[in-house]
Formats: structure tokens, sequence, C-alpha cells
């Protein structure tokens, strides 16, 4: 899916969120480290990927002629400072109306505004596509994420207490969300 819009950050500075190009490739794969090295509240550690900026480009390529899944990039001044997807959960008939949604901001860009604005296109685009519902997982300690969603309209429907086992050896504890388009 294509998607263009711009927005005023809390700092005043513009954003540009669009959806991803095969140029992005290069920039994409240096958010996905850098945002996978900030914080352990992601599904993976950033030294668990073997991408290549080839295949990052060539993913957002296929997103981008995707009618049913879209990866919004939010722009500061040039640089990528945010991602966010709407992704399919399945083709299947009984599962068709099904998303999931997953975002990851820069640290150093956290507070701004950002995983709003995208969250915002991101339900935007879900609907234009037909869903009928978004679904994502957040770690219960995850304060942040979590209220951003809990604003969004989002409902908590069940937990997983060990869903995560991280390298040190905590578990990570998974709430479900919901929201219905
Ligand atoms: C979660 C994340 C995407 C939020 O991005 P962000 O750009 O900082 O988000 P925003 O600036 O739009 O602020 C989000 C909300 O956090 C709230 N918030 C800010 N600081 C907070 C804090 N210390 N505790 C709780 N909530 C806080 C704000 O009130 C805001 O909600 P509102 O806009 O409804 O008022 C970002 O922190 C991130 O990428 N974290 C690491 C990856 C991650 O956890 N992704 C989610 C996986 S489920």
């Amino acid at each position: 899916m294509e998607f263009c819009d711009t927005v005023i950050l809390k700092d005043g500075r513009e954003c540009v969120i669009r959806n991803g190009v095969f140029e992005d490739g290069k920039a994409v794969l240096e958010n996905y480290i850098l945002t996978h090295r900030q914080t352990e509240n992601l599904l993976a550690y950033a030294d668990e990927t073997n991408r290549t900026v080839e295949d990052e480009s060539e993913w957002l390529d296929a997103m981008k002629n995707s009618p049913v899944e879209i990866q919004l990039l939010a722009f500061v001044g040039g640089y990528l400072a945010g991602m966010a997807g709407v992704n399919s959960i399945g083709r299947r008939i009984k599962l068709r109306h099904r998303a999931s949604l997953g975002v990851s901001v820069d640290e150093e860009y956290w507070g701004l505004g950002i995983g709003r604005a995208l969250l915002e296109r991101c339900i935007i685009c879900a609907r234009n596509a037909g869903y009928e519902q978004l679904e994502l997982d957040v770690v219960s300690d995850n304060e942040r994420a979590l209220t951003l969603y809990e604003h969004l309209g989002f409902k908590e429907w069940g937990r997983n207490p060990k869903a995560f086992k991280t390298r040190d050896g905590r578990y990570q504890e998974l709430v479900a969300m919901r929201l219905e388009l």
C-alpha cells in the first residue's frame, strides 16, 4: 500500500510519514539494528538478523505493491527516526479480517509524537485495506507503548507470563491487545 503525510512534532519539527520504497533498504536495515539494540522490548536481538540491504529493499517494494500490507517510515530532516507496519495475519477466509501491528522509534526521538503519528496512520491504512481487527503483543512493563496503545483504543484480552526469555534468563510477560476498526 502507499501512503504519504506530514505531521508537526511536539518540538515543532516536521515529520514526513510515508510508505517505504526500494531505495529505503539501507536506512531501514540501520534503523532496525539500532532500535533492536536500544530496547529489550522487541521480539528479536539485533544480532539475530542476517537480513541484507537487498532483502530490505525487496521487502519494501513488495509491501508497497501489496494491497493489504504497508511499512510506514517516519523521517525527521531526512533521517529515518521510526517505522511501523501493518501485516496480514493470514489470507485464508477465516483470517482475512485480522492484521498485526508493529512499531519502533529511535530512542533519541522518543516523546516527540512519532510513535502516535505512525500508529494513527497504520490504523487508517488498516481500515482502508478492509481489516476489522488490529492486534499486537506488548511486554507488560513497556509503559510507554502500553500507554500509547491504550490511548489509541486498544484493549487487553490476555497475558502470557513467560512469553519471552531474555539472554540473561529473565522472563518477559506479553500483553495481548486488539483494536476493533
Ligand atoms: C513505544 C514507542 C514506539 C513510542 O514511541 P514515541 O515516539 O516515544 O511515542 P510518542 O511520543 O507518540 O508517545 C507515546 C505515548 O507515550 C506516553 N509516554 C511518554 N512517556 C511515558 C512514560 N515514561 N511512561 C508512560 N507513558 C509515557 C505519552 O503520553 C504518549 O501517549 P499519548 O500520545 O497518547 O499522550 C517507542 O518508545 C519505541 O520504539 N520503543 C521501543 C520499541 C517498542 O517498545 N515498540 C513497541 C513494541 S510492542
